[in-house]
């Protein structure tokens, strides 16, 4: 890239070169500039000068790994290209400094045996990255796992799916290699990539600090169970942004199982999941804090935003702006009952500490939904400082699901019947309401009970204000 500027110095730091235009009325532009020159040393190996096929027949296992591990040792940027092509292959495990590469008509695919993968079930990934620093995947090209190899019987409601729970290296009927994985790494990127047909969860990232995941897409079939988009677990300063995602599990899913979740955002992206849209847990352990979701589109999913804290870590400071929703029920075997937000923190069984959730803002929502909020705190898991502010829901059933089921699962008292109110309320302190507007479609039969639904006893400090609610008896199609 050459830049033309009519007056600018030059500083050169290592092989980066600054140009910065010097204020000037003649100067049209004064912002600062960072080229990368093509004299920048990357590696760069083709998988294929290292032995690749790329026919999806013969395993490449060996010749990506050799292409890996020729990267230099150091500071050395390289990257490991795959030209157009299929490249079936067992686990390849990334190293520091190594970006893959996969051309836009290229894929990476999984393979589906279990002797394709490491011997200890939490590394069955296809692509593996542990304690790595500076790693990414980008290219324009796809890694697929081939989950329907997987599918011992295909089934609208939710497919069978095969569990490598005979060797003893895992039990369960979850035995699935996940797709792609960073563990321990920092300075993760992941853009411009297509993780398609994970077996089981599709991106994975664990005690990770400084990822960024973005212009990427995910597709996991609808009826799959447990393939879940992303899975930040126990990881600090993730940004995910322009991604989209549409799968059967949970789409956005943060998790705490051995230390906490700090600063997470999500931004600009779109959803379709039958299960929740973004989920805080369940697992959840250690604490979450600092957490924003911004601009994302969420439609036709189970559920929209979810909190299933469960296990006594504590969860605050998230805010939730410019989102639509679109939830509808499916079938009760997949955890959500078309709740746009669902916030609970029940214990998961009677050893469990209770966790409490609290400073949570959401602004500028619009949900049409088949059920409405649910907000349930526990005794000693109270939800605090709740805002809802400049909300709209409409209530309208287009499903023939049956409705009036409140859905603790995991855990807690599972489902529970209950008609179908606005927003549910138990065990809270603190909750404000302003502009918001609920419109009502149907008739009796549709089986609305209240607007809002609480127990004064579990429920202090509510403030409504601007609160409208009506009923609209006119045959909008809101399900399009
Ligand atoms: C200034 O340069 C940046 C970076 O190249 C560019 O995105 C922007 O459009 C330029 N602005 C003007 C006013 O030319
Ligand atoms: C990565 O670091 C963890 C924690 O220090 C360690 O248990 C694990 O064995 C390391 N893995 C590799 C492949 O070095
Ligand atoms: C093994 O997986 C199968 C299939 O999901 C499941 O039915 C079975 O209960 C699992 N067995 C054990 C011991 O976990
Ligand atoms: C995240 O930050 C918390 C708080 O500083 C720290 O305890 C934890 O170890 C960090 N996790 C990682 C993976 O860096
Ligand atoms: C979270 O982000 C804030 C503000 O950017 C930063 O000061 C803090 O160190 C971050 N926390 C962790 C654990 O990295
Ligand atoms: C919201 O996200 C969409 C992508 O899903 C993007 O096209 C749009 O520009 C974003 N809007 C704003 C205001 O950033
Ligand atoms: C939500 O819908 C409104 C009205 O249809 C639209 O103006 C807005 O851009 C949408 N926002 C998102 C995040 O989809
Ligand atoms: C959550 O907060 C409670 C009350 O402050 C505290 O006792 C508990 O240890 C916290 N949980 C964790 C995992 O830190
Ligand atoms: C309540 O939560 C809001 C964010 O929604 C936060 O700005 C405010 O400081 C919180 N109030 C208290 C008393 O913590
Ligand atoms: C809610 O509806 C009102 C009235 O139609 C509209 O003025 C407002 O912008 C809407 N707010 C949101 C967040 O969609
Ligand atoms: C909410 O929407 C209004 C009107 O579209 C906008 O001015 C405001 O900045 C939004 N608030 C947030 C927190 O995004
Ligand atoms: C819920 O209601 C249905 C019928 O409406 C009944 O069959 C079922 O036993 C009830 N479940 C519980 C847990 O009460």
């Amino acid at each position: 890239m050459v830049t033309y500027l009519s007056r600018f110095t030059i500083t050169i730091i290592g092989l980066l070169v600054i140009i910065q235009s010097t204020p000037s009325t003649s100067s049209p532009n004064n912002s600062v500039q960072l080229l990368l020159l093509s004299t920048t040393h990357i590696h760069i190996h083709s998988v294929i000068d290292f032995g690749a096929k790329g026919d999806g027949i013969h395993y490449d296992t060996a010749a990506i790994q050799s292409a890996i591990d020729a990267c230099p040792p150091g500071n050395k940027p390289c990257e490991v290209r795959f030209p157009p092509g299929e490249y079936l292959t067992a686990t390849i495990r990334l190293k520091s400094h190594v970006t893959l590469n996969i051309h836009e008509d290229a894929t990476l695919l999984g393979g589906p045996r279990i002797e394709d993968y490491p011997e200890e079930s939490s590394r069955w990934y296809v692509v593996l990255a542990e304690n790595a620093t500076d790693v990414g995947i980008t290219g324009g090209g796809v890694v697929d796992g081939q989950a329907m190899k997987f599918v011992v019987t295909k089934n609208e409601i939710k497919n069978v799916m095969v569990s490598w729970n005979h060797t003893g290296a895992c039990s369960g009927d979850e035995c699935r290699p996940r797709l792609v994985g960073f563990l321990g790494c920092r300075n993760v990127n992941v853009w411009n990539v297509r993780l398609r047909e994970p077996a089981y969860w599709c991106l994975h990232i664990v005690r990770c600090d400084n990822t960024f995941i973005r212009d990427m897409s995910i597709y996991g079939d609808f009826n799959t169970p447990n393939n879940d988009g992303i899975d930040i677990e126990d990881s600090n300063n993730t940004v995910i942004t322009r991604v989209q995602i549409d799968t059967g599990d949970d789409a956005i899913c943060p998790k705490t199982y051995t230390g906490p979740l700090y600063n997470l955002t999500a931004t600009d992206s779109w959803i379709r999941t039958k299960s929740s849209a973004i989920k805080l847990g369940s697992a959840s352990w250690f604490d979450f804090k600092a957490l924003v979701f911004d601009n994302i589109t969420i439609v036709e999913s189970h559920r929209g935003l979810g909190f299933q804290i469960r296990d006594g870590g504590n969860v605050s400071d998230v805010t939730f702006s410019n989102i639509n929703i679109s939830t509808r029920y499916y079938d009760p075997s997949w955890w959500g009952r078309a709740e746009p937000i669902y916030v609970t923190t029940c214990p998961r069984d009677t050893k469990t500490k209770e966790g409490t959730i609290s400073n949570l803002l959401f602004v500028n929502i619009t949900a049409k939904s088949e059920n409405g909020v649910f907000l349930s705190g526990s005794k000693h898991g109270l939800l605090k400082n709740l805002s809802f502010i400049n909300m709209n829901v409409t209530y309208k059933r287009w499903t023939n699901y049956m409705g009036g089921l409140v859905d603790y699962r995991p855990g807690c008292q599972g489902l529970v019947n209950h008609s179908s109110a606005g927003i549910i309320m138990e065990h809270i302190e603190g909750l404000e309401v302003k502009n918001v507007n609920m419109k009502w479609h149907g008739d009796q039969s549709s089986s609305w009970s209240n607007p809002l639904d609480f127990r004064p006893w579990t429920v202090n400090d509510i403030s409504l204000l601007n609160f409208h609610s009506d009923f609209d008896n006119s045959d909008g199609n809101v399900a399009s």
